[in-house]
């Protein structure tokens, strides 16, 4: 496939990396092409295509949204998707008098705000709920059980996509429902960074989907 990525920092050349060396083709969407992230993505992937945010879009197959959550209202405003897949790997993060919080306060979730603003573009929450460590390598050889990716959306045939890039990273794509469950996948990736990032677990910690 041809994969655009809007954000190309911790989480975009995570993922891009790994999409590129089984075979996909990777477009940088950017309209500055001497932002620190993507010289240094290019540099360490010299694969990678550079665009204009709107010619790359206009290009793939699907497109990736890893920037941060407050710019994504400048990054979204005026492009068209036509109806292409959006992978939102972005969250919402806020600091309360209690440490983190959800950045809208739990209101609504912050993929349902990406919805609002690429409203012509099929929205997928995934890649949100682990730290970048788990992009880069999602591995786990000593187990027979793969990592869960929890994903959610409206459109069926965006989930597919994203479940098939999914399962060649190594994951195991967990369909959780439409785009409103992003808030619950939202809030467990608080409860990850929390016990991640404060509480000192392993940064490879993941969750994993067994069914009987
Ligand atoms: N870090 C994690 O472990 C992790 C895991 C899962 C999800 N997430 C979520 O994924 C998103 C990205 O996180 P990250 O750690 O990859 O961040 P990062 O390393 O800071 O990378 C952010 C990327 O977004 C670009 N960007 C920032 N502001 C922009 C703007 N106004 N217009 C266009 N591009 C802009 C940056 O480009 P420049 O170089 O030009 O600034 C960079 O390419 C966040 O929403 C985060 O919450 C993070």
């Amino acid at each position: 496939m041809k994969i655009a990525f809007i954000g190309i920092g911790n989480v975009g050349f995570a993922i891009a990396n790994n999409l590129q060396k089984i075979g996909h083709q990777i477009i940088v969407a950017t309209n500055n092409k001497n932002s620190d992230s993507v010289k240094n993505a290019s540099q360490r992937n010299p694969e990678f295509e550079i665009k204009p945010v709107q010619d790359a879009v206009n290009e793939c197959d699907i497109v990736f949204l890893a920037t941060p959550f407050q710019a994504n209202q400048t990054v979204l405003s005026g492009i068209k998707f036509n109806g292409k897949p959006l992978v939102d790997c972005t969250n919402p993060i806020g600091m309360g008098t209690k440490g983190l919080k959800h950045g809208l306060d739990s209101e609504k979730s912050g993929s349902e705000v990406v919805q609002e603003l690429a409203q012509d573009a099929k929205v997928v929450k995934a890649f949100s709920v682990y730290g970048y460590e788990n992009f880069i390598d999602s591995s786990f050889p000593k187990y027979n059980v793969k990592p869960a990716m929890l994903i959610c959306g409206n459109d069926k045939d965006a989930k597919a996509k994203v479940s098939f890039l999914l399962e060649e990273l190594g994951f195991t794509a967990t369909d959780t429902g439409n785009l409103t469950q992003a808030l619950h996948l939202e809030h467990m990736t608080l409860l990850w960074v929390k016990m991640v990032r404060v509480n000192g677990h392993h940064p490879n910690f993941v969750w994993a989907y067994l069914e009987k």
